[in-house]
Formats: structure tokens, sequence, C-alpha cells
């Protein structure tokens, strides 16, 4: 339900994420025997819109477990940089870089709120900065947001962001067909939900969670406003996961609506970048 910001929600979200991690690094969703032996974390549409990252540095915001920070660097990144507030999810992405022989100098993590990221993280910027697929969500200020991300490109690097689209979260759970939640809303949502996306049976006793929903205009001007470049922003009409129970499942691995449904988007990408000399 909509509420007010309760004044502990970044402890309420981060014992609810220390709780998940084990649960996620144990299950089958990251998969991460199969992600060991070399199966790819990234997502087919991520991997053409970003392009090569042979050579470049990389910061993964809100990183979780680190596969998708870790897959970059298989991807070639020179050095790769996970920043999460989880300390146990940092914990577990440097047990999974050493397992994969990659030491610091390829790919550190660092446990840090992202607010804090400029202060928090190795270098002062990178060629790229990635995050997103549930991340804006757990972020009460987007300006703010932007502005970290903004001071953490590198002149001639960029920001890709991969999100989930806002407008899902404005249609009834049960069809996806009624507008039931106001996009615009600014409150807090604050909800008890056991159990994780990654395993919905798990037993869990951290089930709060406080979040926010963050208009897309509001999210592309916030990075525009804080200097970046918006190279393009995508809506794509799939999503990672069955948001609606009319979702099917395509070979692809996403889910879309069925053929005679209208559309809507189900996530966006946005590609910024600072101008060399910006
Ligand atoms: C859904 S996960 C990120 C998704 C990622 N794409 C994945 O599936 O691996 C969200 C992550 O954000 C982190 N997080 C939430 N709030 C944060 C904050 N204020 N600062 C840093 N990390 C935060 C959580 O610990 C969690 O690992």
């Amino acid at each position: 339900m909509y509420a007010s910001t309760p004044d502990d929600w970044h402890g309420i979200n981060r014992a609810r994420w220390d709780e998940r991690v084990p649960i996620h690094a144990a299950g089958d969703f990251y998969g991460l025997d199969a992600f060991l032996a070399g199966q790819d974390a990234l997502r087919d549409f991520e991997l053409a819109e970003v392009g090569d990252v042979t050579g470049r540095t990389l910061l993964h915001l809100q990183c979780h477990i680190g596969v998708d920070t870790l897959s970059w660097a298989r991807h070639g990144a020179a050095h790769v940089v996970g920043l999460d507030f989880s300390e146990p999810a940092v914990e577990t992405a440097r047990g999974l870089a050493a397992s994969l022989g990659l030491g610091p100098d390829r790919a550190a993590f660092v446990a840090a709120d992202v607010y804090d990221a400029a202060q928090a993280v190795p270098d002062s910027a990178y060629d790229i900065v990635y995050t997103g697929l549930g991340a804006l969500n757990w972020l009460p200020d987007i300006g703010r947001w932007a502005e970290t991300v903004a001071s953490l490109v590198a002149p001639g690097g960029f920001l890709y962001l991969a999100e989930f689209h806002p407008l899902t979260d404005c249609f009834d759970d049960e069809t996806g067909s009624t507008v039931t939640y106001d996009y615009f809303s600014r409150d807090a949502w604050v909800e008890e939900s056991p159990g994780t996306y990654a395993d919905l049976d798990a037993v869990t006793v951290h089930n709060r969670s406080v979040e926010w929903q963050h208009p897309v205009g509001e999210v592309v001007s916030a990075l525009a406003a804080a200097g970046l470049r918006i190279e393009f922003l995508h809506e794509h009409d799939a999503s990672l996961f069955p948001r609606y129970p009319a979702l099917e499942r395509h070979k692809d691995g996403y889910y879309r609506f069925p053929a005679d449904r209208p559309r809507i988007p189900m996530m966006y990408s946005v590609k910024a970048s600072r101008p060399v000399g910006g």
C-alpha cells in the first residue's frame, strides 16, 4: 500500500535483501553452477545496446550477487566494479569472482549505499556505468541518483540503464488490464511479502519492503539535468518474468501478452553519454 516513508526504510530494505542473498545463491533462478560453468547472465538486448565492452572499465550499481557484473568481465571489460549495500551480496559476488579466477584488479566489489557510490568505489569515473532490472524502485530520490551516476561516467563514457517499466505497476496484478495504481504517485509503496521473486515459497522473516516508482520521463529528465546526453530511450514489449498471469513465455525466454491483446511497454532501456570534454 502507499504510505509515508518509514524512518528506517534503509534498514528495512537491507534486512530484506541480506536475508534473500543465500536463497538466491542456492536456488535455480540465478543458477550459479551454470553461471560458473560459462552461462551468460546478460540479456541479448543489453549486449546489443551496450555494444563491445572490450578493454573498458565498467561500474555496476546495485549489482546484487554480481552475476551480471562478472558477465561483463567475461565479455571483455578490462575492469569491473560492483556496488551493493548488502554485505552478504557483495561477499557472494567476491566468492564468484574468485571462483572464476578474477582478482580484484579485474573484478572488485564494494558494500555501500548507491548514493555514496562516488566515495565508495575505487576509481573516480568509469567508461560504462551499468544498472537496472529491479534497481531504481529501491531508491527514494531519482534526481540524487542521476547526479551520482553522472558524476561517475568518464568523459566519452555512458550510463546504460535497463529497467522494468513503471507503467506495469499501474495495472491490476490479476489481469494487467485495469488501471489501478497511480503512475505519478510519489508515496512509498510499503509491503509485507514473504519469499522472493527467485523462490516464491522460500521461508523468510524480513518481509517488509519500501519502494518507490519513478516515471520514465522523470528518470530521463533527471539524467539530462545531471549533464548526460540521452542517446536513446527504448521501450520493450516484453518482460523477464510473468508480471501478469496472462503473459506467455516465448522461445526467446521473454514474457509477452497473447497476440490478440494490445501491448504495453514492460521494460525500457536508456543510454546516456558524457561527451568528451564534458
Ligand atoms: C533486484 S536486485 C538488482 C537486480 C540485478 N539486476 C540482479 O538481478 O542481479 C536489487 C539490488 O539493489 C540493492 N539495493 C537496494 N537498495 C540499495 C541501495 N540504497 N544502495 C545500494 N544497493 C541497494 C539490493 O541489495 C539488491 O541487491
